[in-house]
């Protein structure tokens, strides 16, 4: 289960909260895997896909919008780890998803797990106090 601490707030609101939207879909996919008893679960899994998809090409593109309008410095990392990230989105959506719905699921959640951990609390972390001192919130 994915529970949002403070420690994980980069202290930018708009950020917080798409952040907390990655959690949200983190929890669906738990909630479908704890529940999933050989039952037929392909449109949520579907639709799930489609939300993290949608959501990672916006909240990468916003987070770059504002690195690069702020002329921030550790830009290029994140744009190699955003990509890094995408790329196993659009590789999960090649998958045959009805004939591997536990492994994919098992996938997804491991893909948001691995965004947060390696992702937000250590890249992301990294911009909290650049973008405060400019006066972003
Ligand atoms: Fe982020
Ligand atoms: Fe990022």
């Amino acid at each position: 289960m994915f529970k949002w601490k403070d420690e994980y707030s980069c202290n930018i609101e708009s950020i917080d909260l798409q952040h907390k939207q990655l959690f949200k879909l983190g929890n669906e996919l738990y909630e479908l895997i704890k529940n999933n008893k050989n039952h037929d679960n392909y449109d949520q899994i579907q639709q799930i896909l489609i939300e993290l998809k949608d959501y990672t090409v916006y909240h990468f593109e916003y987070e770059e919008k504002l690195m690069k309008e702020y002329g921030y410095d550790d830009l290029e990392n994140q744009e190699i780890e955003h990509k890094a990230f995408l790329d196993k989105i659009l590789n999960l959506e090649t998958k045959d998803i009805d004939e591997e719905q536990l492994n994919v699921m098992m996938d997804m959640m491991m893909f948001v797990a691995n965004w947060i951990e390696k992702h937000i609390v250590k890249s992301d972390m990294k911009y909290k106090e650049f973008f405060n001192d400019k006066g972003v919130y």
